[in-house]
């Protein structure tokens, strides 16, 4: 798999065209700036921390499309990064474990959507009970992953 990818055409191209990596490793940066945003914005709300502007679905609703706006974006740019240097990634056991939590926290939050916003209909003035435990996780699980994408390098 890594062989195959490393002679491919794509992976050629970029491994020759020097600018592109840092390019796309800045659009990955600012990506994770608006994912962590939002994360942040959605996770501290429903901690019941920092302003109450708008209601609890107004938040939830808007900046939860904006996580999975980012995430598009860290998809496709980190995908890109994966097949301009498929052994420093796919060989590195931090980058298997970022992938991981990935697909964790991106499963949580896809699994909890709905009812995030069911129950801020239901009961506009409360929280869901369970929000709380819900927002630990989220943002344990999204800063593990920066940390994460940080740490691949010195692996
Ligand atoms: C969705 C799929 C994703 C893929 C395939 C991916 C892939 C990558 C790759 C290949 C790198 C370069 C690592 C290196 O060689 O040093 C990287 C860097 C990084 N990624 Fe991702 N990533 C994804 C999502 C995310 C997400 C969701 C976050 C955080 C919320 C994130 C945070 C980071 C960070 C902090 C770095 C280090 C940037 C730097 O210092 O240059 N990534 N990612």
């Amino acid at each position: 798999m890594i062989d195959w990818l490393a002679a491919s055409p794509l992976s050629q191209f970029l491994a020759a065209h020097k600018w592109i990596t840092p390019a796309l490793q800045s659009v990955h940066i600012l990506a994770i700036a608006a994912l962590m945003a939002s994360v942040l914005v959605v996770d501290l709300r429903l901690l019941g921390v920092g302003g109450d502007a708008g209601s609890l679905r107004q938040v939830t609703c808007r900046y939860i499309a904006w996580i999975w706006r980012a995430l598009v974006v860290l998809l496709l740019t980190g995908a890109l990064l994966v097949v301009g240097e498929p052994a420093r990634e796919l060989a590195n056991w931090v980058f298997q474990m970022k992938m991981g939590l990935v697909m964790a926290a991106a499963g949580l939050t896809a699994l909890a959507q709905r009812p995030i916003r069911e129950g801020a209909e239901a009961s506009p003035q409360r929280r869901p009970s369970w929000s709380a435990a819900f927002a630990c996780v989220s943002l344990a699980l999204w800063v593990g992953i920066v940390l994460a994408g940080r740490w691949i390098a010195y692996v």
